[in-house]
């Protein structure tokens, strides 16, 4: 969510210091334009040799989110240690009641796909907090998406790099904690 409550138009630093990853959300939806938007901003990000390798995948159907969020629940257990108490829990959604999930994939051709696509993502999180809307990445999607990939259409060449959900805020969120930049050397 923004929290920028200064006076004047927002400057990028001000965008930066104010994305939370929001983990409450209203019911309401998302205009189909307001998420074209978004993708509008993720594809202006830097690609190593202008690969542009990012593709979108845009899920508004709330039943197909729930059945990605229960079947990604087992899954991520299995590969993480120790578990969040949450992941034990029936009515958990991972999505965290978000309408909308985005999911960015790309064909793994190159080094620097991945890379490509997580730059797109955090353009993609910016813009959605200058519109004040919020967003998480939700990397315990990635097992399941990529498993019901069938049904979701994703080809079987893709990988699924970055999940991120997108909705109205319901509340506000705290600031997480940063450790200060830990400068290894400055020659
Ligand atoms: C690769 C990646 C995966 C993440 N996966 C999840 C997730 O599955 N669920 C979740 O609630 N948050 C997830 N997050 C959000 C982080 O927990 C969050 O960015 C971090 O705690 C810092 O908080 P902030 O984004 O509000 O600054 C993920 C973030 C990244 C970058």
């Amino acid at each position: 969510m923004c929290l920028f409550s200064g006076e004047g138009p927002k400057t990028v630093f001000d965008v930066i210091r104010t994305r939370r990853s929001v983990r409450a959300y209203k019911h309401d939806g998302i205009e189909r334009s307001a998420v074209m938007t978004l993708l509008q901003a993720a594809t202006l990000a830097p690609t190593a040799m202008h690969e542009e390798p990012w593709e979108f995948v845009v899920i508004q159907d709330r039943n197909l989110l729930k059945r990605i969020s229960d079947l990604a629940k087992p899954l991520f257990i299995e590969s993480l240690h120790p578990v969040p108490d949450a992941f034990r829990h029936s009515d958990f959604d991972i999505f965290h009641g978000a309408g909308t999930l985005i999911v960015i994939c790309a064909r793994p051709n190159g080094p620097f796909v991945e890379a490509d696509c997580w730059l797109a993502a955090e353009n993609l999180m910016l813009a959605a907090c200058a519109s004040g809307l919020g967003t998480c990445v939700i990397g315990s999607s990635v097992a399941a998406i990529s498993e019901m990939r069938k049904e979701i259409g994703i080809p079987s060449d893709y990988e699924v790099i970055a999940p991120i959900v997108v909705g109205v805020p319901a509340g506000e969120t705290d600031a997480s904690p940063r450790k200060e930049p830990s400068v290894l050397a400055w020659l």
